[in-house]
């Protein structure tokens, strides 16, 4: 799977249908070569172009600064010659930055090692080569590492960086991943959206400059994602050419794409260097998260079920993945913070009686928290609202055949507590400055030992204090005021990312210490919706929005990078409570089939047709959670698109069943069937549809016909089988 070709010093690395090839030039340089559809040879060392006349004003051919300025670099440095985006700035004692790391050896060997303290994709099967290049000015060597598995057309690239010499460096920014590539009037994928509009698929096209996508609120944001896809001007879900870059990380990020004056493109993605500054003592080292790249020339399609794949087989840990979630109803919807124990068993009996699994208690139940401007960091039992605390209400919850979930927010302070009474100094905040509140609340300092301690010990005794077996881990705001009275003045730069990092080591004692505990993440709904998270949670709240309309366009955003059962979905009550619009309570059970399903209503409240109703949706969610679990994803069409109907549809990996899932937004007096092409069969062989059969091949380029639902906001799942025999 990895070569080095050591006559022409090229290092190719292939999946099953890509290759991605990187050349020394002058035995000193690392360039990139080629990434795309699979090679057999090794001998394109030409494609560095070092021979190739210099620019204007250099004359003599190999002037540096030309050199530099123009060579595909596969981890580019600033400051010394090379005036596109830079991956790496260091700065010495000098208080300079500058540097020229050049090939000082590489390794191949089976398997790929874990990164310590981040999440990072794992399996056997795999190979990894690293790569040192070491700049012996300053004394940094940088360790680049690229992964490959049998089974994946992926390559996870991350970068080590370590000071080898005798003097602190300060690094300035530090990027995992860089492409470099012949420029094609590549348009530019991602994923922008706010609270309640997460990951809406954008396109644009790139002319000059630079495209951007980015965060520095402390979290992956709902704002932007850590994605980004240069596309072939015609790409569509089937054909044409995809380069995508994936952070493996759920803090703040930059993602680049730069068309420079050669006409080629540089991408780039890693931590976002604003407010950033990591200080590395002699021998010390700074481990940057990874970065997933995939490539694929049949269009979204195959990069979607590329990235599925991965996360199944190689991101996420918990041996839920391959389970049926239990089917949970939550109360927040139901009652916001207005619930006591006699409350939530009335929706917990009902649910019962209907075959709902889990109740999950959402905010609320700690301190004195009435409402958002109170009590978070106080993890202990409000009495008054329950009454015998957690274990009553646990085991009653338990006697009725259910299990019992919790919500917290642990990354949390509210100024109204007795933690922040007792430790304001705990909060994140600068110097002489008010922190900015925000919903109420202010951020821990995650980067003290002392105050990671104290969370984790409080999460630990509740989940000890009765049979408690999901949490949902929320956090609400971003991360301002960054600065704290501990660290020296020189490494208040690393905050943000020690703040990450703690995060991820709370969840990963979380699932240590209690290895069955179902964990679901959250951010004001889908504010930290990243593959950092998912490799301590199989599962994370998609959205706060949870009308049926326009959790289309935020799930089909989130699909297109991430596998439906990850997907928090639940069924809400109408008129909905972020909109107001109404939609049938079955359109709203077919939407959230595509996700982990679930109810977040009172169950009490809604009418006895609508209750009647949960049982055989509970049973279509059970008849489709394995099929939605593992199987392969296609978008069939997009509401986004064609403003009338969504359609996607789900393929188990041996091709003998699937699933369509069809809404049709709006109706339309002048079509009274539609078309509807299958994807993903056998072309040879016979499929079942409502009792009639097809050829594969039919159904996938000539299409199935459907006749139109009556009226807008309607949905239907149609089931596809293999007739054996
Ligand atoms: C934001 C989450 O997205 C909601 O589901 C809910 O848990 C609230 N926070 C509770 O404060």
């Amino acid at each position: 799977m990895i070569i080095f070709d050591e006559i022409n010093s090229v290092f190719k690395l292939d999946t099953n249908t890509t290759s991605y090839v990187m050349g020394l030039a002058d035995g000193k340089y690392l360039g990139h070569i080629y990434y795309g559809k699979k090679l057999e040879s090794t001998d394109l060392s030409y494609l560095l172009r070092t021979q190739e006349h210099p620019f204007v004003p250099s004359q003599k051919p190999f002037e540096k600064l030309s050199f530099l300025d123009s060579f595909p670099m596969e981890y580019p440095t600033g400051a010394i010659g090379d005036f596109r985006e830079s991956c790496i700035d260091v700065r010495d004692g000098n208080g300079q930055t500058g540097l020229e790391p050049v090939y000082a050896g590489h390794r191949i060997y089976e398997g790929k090692d874990g990164l310590d303290g981040l999440p990072a994709l794992w399996g056997d099967n795999c190979q990894t080569l690293e790569i040192a290049l070491l700049d012996s000015c300053v004394g940094v060597k940088l360790l680049l590492s690229y992964s490959v598995f049998a089974d994946c057309d992926a390559v996870i690239r991350s970068v080590k960086a370590e000071n080898a010499g005798k003097d602190a460096v300060y690094l300035d920014r530090v990027l995992s991943a860089c492409l470099e590539m012949d420029d094609e009037e590549y348009e530019m994928l991602s994923l922008p959206g706010a609270w309640s509009r997460e990951r809406h698929i954008t396109r644009q096209p790139l002319h000059s400059g630079s495209f951007v996508t980015e965060s520095v609120r402390g979290e992956s944001s709902h704002q932007d994602h850590p994605f980004l896809a240069a596309v072939s001007k015609n790409c569509t879900q089937t054909a044409g050419d995809v380069y995508a870059m994936h952070f493996v990380y759920s803090g703040n990020f930059l993602a680049k794409a730069q068309r420079n004056q050669y006409g080629t493109l540089r991408m780039a993605l890693g931590i976002h260097p604003e407010r950033f500054c990591w200080k590395l003592g002699p021998g010390e080292a700074f481990q940057a998260p990874e970065a997933v790249l995939v490539y694929s020339d049949e269009g979204l399609g195959k990069m979607t079920r590329t990235l599925h794949d991965l996360y199944r087989g190689h991101l996420i840990r918990s041996g839920y993945k391959g389970k049926e979630r239990p089917v949970l109803i939550n109360n927040w919807e139901a009652t916001y913070f207005d619930f006591d124990t006699e409350k939530l068993l009335s929706i917990a009996r009902e649910s019962a009686k209907l075959g709902i699994e889990m109740l999950v208690m959402d905010d609320g139940w700690f301190g004195h928290r009435e409402n958002e401007y109170s009590s978070l960091g106080d993890w202990v039992v409000n009495e008054n609202k329950l009454p015998g605390g957690l274990g009553y209400l646990v085991d009653e919850v338990n006697k009725l055949g259910m299990k019992f979930g919790i919500w917290f927010e642990p990354e949390m302070i509210s100024p109204d507590s007795d933690l922040y009474r007792r430790h304001p100094d705990w909060a994140l905040q600068l110097k002489g400055r008010t922190p900015s509140l925000a919903r109420g609340q202010l951020v821990l300092d995650l980067s003290r030992p002392e105050v990671v301690d104290y969370v984790y010990g409080c999460i630990s005794k509740i989940l000890h204090s009765a049979n408690i077996e999901y949490v949902k881990w929320d956090m609400n705001r971003g991360v301002s005021d960054i600065g704290n009275t501990v660290l020296p003045p020189d490494r208040q730069g690393e905050i943000s990312h020690r703040y990450m990092l703690e995060v991820y080591e709370l969840q990963e004692r979380l699932i240590t210490e209690f290895p069955d505990l179902l964990l679901e993440n959250c951010s004001s709904g889908g504010g930290r919706f990243d593959p950092g998270m998912l490799y301590y949670s199989p599962q994370i709240w998609c959205s706060d929005d949870t009308d049926a309309i326009e959790r289309l366009q935020i799930q089909e955003g989130t699909q297109l990078l991430y596998p439906m059962s990850t997907i928090g979905a639940h069924v809400s009550d109408c008129p909905n409570d972020t909109l107001g619009r109404v939609t049938p309570f079955e359109t709203r059970g077919v939407v959230a089939l595509a996700g982990t399903f679930g109810y977040e209503l009172d169950i009490t409240k809604i009418s006895q047709k609508e209750r009647d109703m949960v049982p055989s949706q509970i049973a279509a969610y059970k008849k489709y959670a394995p099929l939605i679990r593992e199987g392969d994803y296609y978008r069939i069409a997009s509401f986004r698109e064609n403003h009338l109907y969504d359609c996607y549809e789900i393929v188990s990996k041996d091709k003998t069943q699937a699933a369509v899932f069809f809404v049709q937004v709006f109706n339309e007096p002048s079509v009274r069937s539609r078309r509807i092409r299958l994807q993903g069969l056998k072309e040879n062989a016979r499929y079942e549809v409502d009792g009639k059969t097809y050829q594969g091949g039919a159904l996938m380029y000539a299409g199935l016909l459907r006749e139109r639902l009556r009226g807008d906001f309607q949905a239907e799942v149609i089931e596809v089988r293999e007739i054996s025999g």
